[in-house]
């Protein structure tokens, strides 16, 4: 069984809130919010996402995932902090050491939440295993971040493996959570390496049947 983290990225404005709640009621373990800042990816949609945390925290209580694409976490993470999210995940490739890194996780967990690391495609697994005595979760990207609805990098599930085995070896009690071009075939493939946790946007969200769509995705 996996976990089900759904992405709002692509949740268009005007319906906003009818998804959340449609998406809602068909069992999700997280609503995942993208916050890009035009910096570290193209697209800029800060405000909109602290919107949507807002909304979903006035009609939900499934907890919230950020995932915070962006150059600076520090400028972002006392608005998630403040809302009360469950976890916050900023990336490897903004920090330029692992005292940053050590940093910014000590400021989130002080505040009670959970933390994460992201690592790009294109980031080793091994660049992070110092820091995994400290947070609480690794998101493996399985696209370039930027944008939803793109296809699933196949070398994400050896990194998944990898990142599994070292945590086993090494006692790490740690989720692992992949995210990007997740559906039914890339979540087991994923699942089946050692993710626990799968992050869908279009999969989900453009299915006739929310509920069917969550279901293939935690029965992998
Ligand atoms: C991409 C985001 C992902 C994306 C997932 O930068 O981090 O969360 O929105 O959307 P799908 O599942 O459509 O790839
Ligand atoms: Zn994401």
């Amino acid at each position: 069984m996996s976990e089900v983290s759904v992405s709002v990225l692509d949740v268009d404005e005007e319906n906003a809130v009818n998804v959340f709640y449609n998406v809602e009621t068909a069992k999700i373990d997280y609503f995942h919010i993208d916050v890009m800042d035009g910096e570290f990816v193209e697209k800029n949609n800060v405000l909109q996402m602290r919107d949507y945390t807002l909304k979903i925290k006035n009609i939900s209580m499934t907890p919230i995932d950020v995932h915070l694409m962006v150059k600076n976490p520090r400028e972002h993470i006392d608005y998630f902090i403040d809302q009360g999210v469950d976890r916050i995940t900023f990336h490897y490739e903004v920090c330029k050491d692992n005292n940053e890194i050590l940093s910014l996780v000590k400021e989130i967990i002080e505040n009670g939440i959970k933390v994460g690391i992201a690592i790009n495609p294109d980031t080793p697994v091994k660049k992070i295993y110092e820091i995994l005595p400290y947070i609480h979760m690794v998101l493996v990207m399985s696209v370039v971040p930027g944008k939803g609805g793109q296809k699933f990098i196949e070398n994400t599930v050896d990194k998944i493996e990898e990142l599994k085995k070292y945590c086993l070896d090494n006692d790490l009690d740690i989720d692992i959570e992949v995210d990007g071009g997740i559906n039914e075939v890339t979540g087991q493939q994923s699942a089946d390496a050692g993710a626990n946790i799968l992050v869908s946007g279009n999969y989900v969200l453009k299915a006739d049947d929310y509920k069917e769509a969550i279901n293939n995705l935690k029965n992998t």
